[in-house]
C-alpha cells in the first residue's frame, strides 16, 4: 500500500471528516480576534432614490443568473453524516438559486463509491449548481482528464483548488507536498472545461502571492481569509493534548492574512482575476463591505454547518430515515433554519445597499460607499 493510499484509507478518512465536522462547531476553533471588517464602515445614505423592493441581488456567472452574491463554501463528504448534511446544503442552494461549493472530492479520485453521494444528490436536485474542490495536493498527482472526469459527473459549473499550507502541516495524514503547485494549476486551469477557483481555506492571501496566482488564467481567488473557521486550529485538537501535532496548532493559532487584509491584497495584486470573498462572514452587512471593497461572491461555510446540522437533527427527531446513515435521499428535508439563515443574509445585504443607495451589485461595487473607520 502507498503512502497515499494508506492515507485514502476509507476509516481513517471517514474519521477525518467526521472530526472536522465536530470541532468545525466548536467555538475554540473559530478566531476570536475576527476578520478586520470592524474597522470598515458603510457609508451611510439618508436619501436613496428607490423603493426597497427594487434591489435586486441578482449575480451573473459564466451565463448563468444567480439569484445573490452568496455561495455556500466547499465543506464536507463522504462519511456516514454528510450524504444528510449535504443533501439539507443541496436543497437549500437549489431552492435559494445559490451556488454551492462541495467539500473536497479527493477521495472520489480513488473510491468510485464515494461519488454515489453526489449523484443520488444531482438526481434530487438536477438544478442546483455546484461547483467541485480538490486540494492542491491531490492536482499536481492527478491527470487533467482525470479531474474532468470528476466535474462531469458532478455537472459542476466551476472548481475550487482549495491551498492550505497550514492544515496540511498539522493534519496527521496531511500532504504537504506543494512542489509543482503552480504549474498543475497552470495545466489544470488550460485543460478543464469549467472556471477554476483558487481558495484558501481560512488563512487568507499574501500580495505577494496573489500576484502569481494572477497569471494564470484562473476565474477567481476566493480569499478565504482569517476572522473565523481557523483550520490549524481544527487539525491541532484533532491530535491528543499535549502531542507535538496539538502543540504546533497552539503556535500557529492566530497565523493567516485577515480577510480584510487579503481582500484589499487581492484589489491591489490581481487585475485579470476576479476577486470572491470568505472567511468569518457572519451578516449580510459584513458580504455588503466586501463587495463594497471589490468582491463578486461572498461564501460562507460554518454558519451553513451549524444549521444544516440542526435541520438534520430535527429531521432524526421527526423520524426520518435520510438523517441517519441509510444513504438514501428520498426524505424530504425542510431545511428550515439553514434557509432562515440564507434569507436572513440577504435581507441584511439588501439593507445595507438601501442605506448606501446602491440599486444593485454593481452600484454597490463601483460606488465607493465604504471608508476606514476613523
Ligand atoms: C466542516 C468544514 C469542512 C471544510 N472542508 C473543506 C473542503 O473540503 N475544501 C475546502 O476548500 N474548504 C473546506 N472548508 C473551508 C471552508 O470552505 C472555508 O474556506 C473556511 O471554513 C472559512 O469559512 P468560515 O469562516 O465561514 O467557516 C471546510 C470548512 C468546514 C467548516
Amino acid at each position: 500500500m502507498t503512502e497515499i493510499e494508506r492515507f485514502e484509507n476509507s476509516n481513517i478518512f471517514e474519521k477525518r471528516k467526521q472530526d472536522h465536522v465536530r470541532i468545525a462547531l466548536d467555538s475554540r476553533v473559530q478566531f476570536e480576534l475576527g476578520t478586520g471588517l470592524n474597522r470598515v464602515d458603510l457609508i451611510h445614505e439618508a436619501l436613496p432614490n428607490f423603493n426597497f423592493s427594487e434591489i435586486s441581488l441578482r449575480r451573473n456567472l459564466w451565463g448563468q443568473q444567480f439569484e445573490a452574491p452568496f455561495f455556500i463554501s466547499s465543506m464536507t463528504a463522504g462519511h456516514p453524516q454528510s450524504l444528510a448534511i449535504n443533501t439539507t446544503l443541496a436543497k437549500a442552494a437549489a431552492d435559494k438559486g445559490w451556488l454551492m461549493g462541495v467539500g473536497s472530492q479527493r477521495r472520489e479520485l480513488r473510491d468510485p463509491r464515494a461519488v454515489a453521494e453526489w449523484t443520488q444528490i444531482r438526481k434530487k436536485f438536477p438544478q442546483v449548481r455546484l461547483a467541485g474542490n480538490l486540494g492542491l495536493a491531490q492536482i499536481i498527482i492527478t491527470p487533467v482528464a482525470q479531474i474532468q472526469e470528476l466535474v462531469d459527473g458532478l455537472q459542476a459549473v466551476a472548481l475550487f483548488i482549495h491551498l492550505n499550507p497550514l492544515q496540511e502541516c498539522l493534519q496527521p495524514e496531511g500532504t504537504p507536498q506543494f512542489r509543482g503547485g503552480a504549474e498543475a494549476l497552470a495545466r489544470l486551469v488550460d485543460g478543464l472545461s469549467v472556471p477554476v477557483i483558487v481558495k484558501e481555506v481560512g488563512c487568507g492571501f499574501s500580495q505577494a502571492t496573489l500576484q502569481r496566482l494572477d497569471n494564470m488564467g484562473l476565474y477567481a481567488v476566493d480569499i478565504s481569509g482569517k476572522g473565523g473557521t481557523h483550520w490549524g486550529r481544527i487539525e491541532g485538537y484533532r491530535s491528543q493534548e499535549g502531542s507535538p501535532l496539538f502543540e504546533a496548532a497552539q503556535t500557529f493559532k492566530d497565523w493567516g492574512v485577515s480577510t480584510t487584509e487579503s481582500l484589499i491584497n487581492a484589489q491591489e495584486a490581481l487585475k485579470k482575476t476576479k476577486s470572491w470573498a470568505s472567511g468569518g462572514v457572519r451578516s449580510g452587512l459584513d458580504a455588503g463591505k466586501l463587495i463594497a471593497m471589490g468582491a463578486e461572491m461572498v461564501g460562507l461555510a460554518k454558519p451553513f454547518l451549524e444549521a444544516a446540522v440542526q435541520d438534520v437533527q430535527q429531521d432524526v427527531q421527526a423520524g426520518s430515515s435520510l438523517a441517519t446513515d441509510s444513504r438514501s435521499a428520498d426524505s424530504i428535508f425542510t431545511g428550515s433554519l439553514l434557509t432562515e439563515k440564507m434569507s436572513l443574509l440577504e435581507h441584511e445585504l439588501k439593507i445595507a445597499m438601501f442605506c448606501t443607495g446602491c440599486k444593485d451589485l454593481q452600484e454597490l461595487a463601483t460606488k465607493r460607499v465604504w471608508k476606514w473607520q476613523t
